[in-house]
């Protein structure tokens, strides 16, 4: 049986933590491809772009081609605003379990993905993960449920308003330098989102853990969003990408976003720029924040590999879908560990 309402806010990860229990079974992996605890390979920084640098171009294929991110150091944010946000993210996971739960995905027994919670558990055997977030849509402005933004700390609000105008400023000017990069016209990937796109933000606890080497932060995936935004934790290290077949650690510089691709960048990009597979791992002594903001096209829009992106050279890798249709393939399989891009391919 699915856990019922109550046994789920019984199983806040951070009461747990805070309790310093072990982790229960639905957490732990059965078998993993090299265990969180390993120690992975020494790896560079993500690659740095330098938005509107003569080089910009060669940045961008190359962090992308080899990385799928990069990191931005120049983000028309300062890095006391910067430092603000990861400090109203803290102290939101800092308030009694009882005011969090006002922001509850639990409404009238039913799960919603707005609000203070954690996945949904689908299955019985679905392996959970060892982090609570709040998750929140922030664009178009008629899909907010300011219900669920908190009041406290009383700057939350303002605080998530100004990230939400300057990320969507970034994330345009993003879109239009890669479809540069790659001699297209710069609004080939806007044109694609539709006249009303997506912006959800995530804010994510991942609180310490007895056994870091049993259990995932997040288990590995790639995004369903065309284009994700990250502030990673300033102190405590968690995020791992794949690359080249290993796990690698996610470093950047303190005051840098990450701009990770999406899989809906990898289909209208053909194919050219990968949505990476990443994870994020706990340990044994240290909380670990971060915040995320996912931009994705308007539900109902269909997307695809862009026209000139698909000629003899380089065939049509992906088949049209609407956003829609795909978070009903991705959800389910993202729950079992699985990833959905290979679904599309033609
Ligand atoms: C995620 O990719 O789901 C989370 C990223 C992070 O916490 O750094
Ligand atoms: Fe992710």
């Amino acid at each position: 049986m699915v856990m019922s309402e109550q046994v789920r806010k019984m199983m806040m990860v951070q009461e747990m933590a805070e309790r310093g229990e072990y982790p229960p079974s639905r957490y732990i992996l059965k078998d993993a491809h090299q265990s969180p605890a390993d120690a992975p390979p020494q790896a560079p920084p993500v690659p740095i772009v330098h938005l509107g640098h003569p080089d910009e171009d060669q940045q961008i294929k190359s962090a992308l081609q080899s990385w799928g991110m990069f990191q931005v150091i120049d983000c028309g944010m300062t890095a006391s605003f910067l430092d603000e946000l990861r400090d109203v993210t803290k102290a939101f996971f800092d308030l009694p379990m009882e005011e969090k739960q006002k922001y509850s995905t639990f409404k009238s027994g039913k799960f919603h993905y707005q609000g203070y919670g954690n996945d949904e558990v689908a299955t019985d055997d679905q392996i959970l993960d060892w982090t609570d977030r709040l998750y929140l849509t922030v664009q178009p402005e008629d899909m907010k449920n300011l219900e669920l933004w908190p009041e406290n700390p009383s700057s939350f609000r303002d605080v998530l308003n100004e990230f939400t105008t300057k990320t969507r400023e970034m994330l345009d000017s993003v879109l239009k330098a890669m479809a540069k990069s790659l001699q297209l016209n710069e609004d080939c990937f806007i044109s694609q989102f539709g006249d009303r796109p997506v912006l959800d933000a995530r804010f994510n606890n991942y609180p310490c853990c007895q056994r870091p080497d049993l259990v995932n932060g997040v288990k590995p995936h790639s995004d369903s969003s065309a284009l994700t935004i990250i502030l990673p934790d300033k102190d405590v290290e968690g995020l791992q990408v794949m690359k080249d077949g290993v796990w690698v650690n996610v470093t950047t510089s303190p005051h840098a976003l990450i701009v990770n691709m999406g899989d809906q960048m990898e289909i209208m990009s053909n194919g050219i720029f990968k949505s990476p597979v990443h994870r994020v791992v706990t340990n044994t002594d240290k909380d670990r924040i971060s915040v995320a903001m996912f931009y994705t096209p308007e539900g109902e829009v269909e997307i695809g590999p862009a026209d000139a992106l698909v000629n003899d050279m380089r065939p049509r890798m992906y088949k049209n879908v609407k956003l829609k249709d795909y978070l009903e393939i991705f959800w389910p399989r993202f729950l079992q560990g699985k990833m959905s891009i290979d679904l599309v391919k033609v």
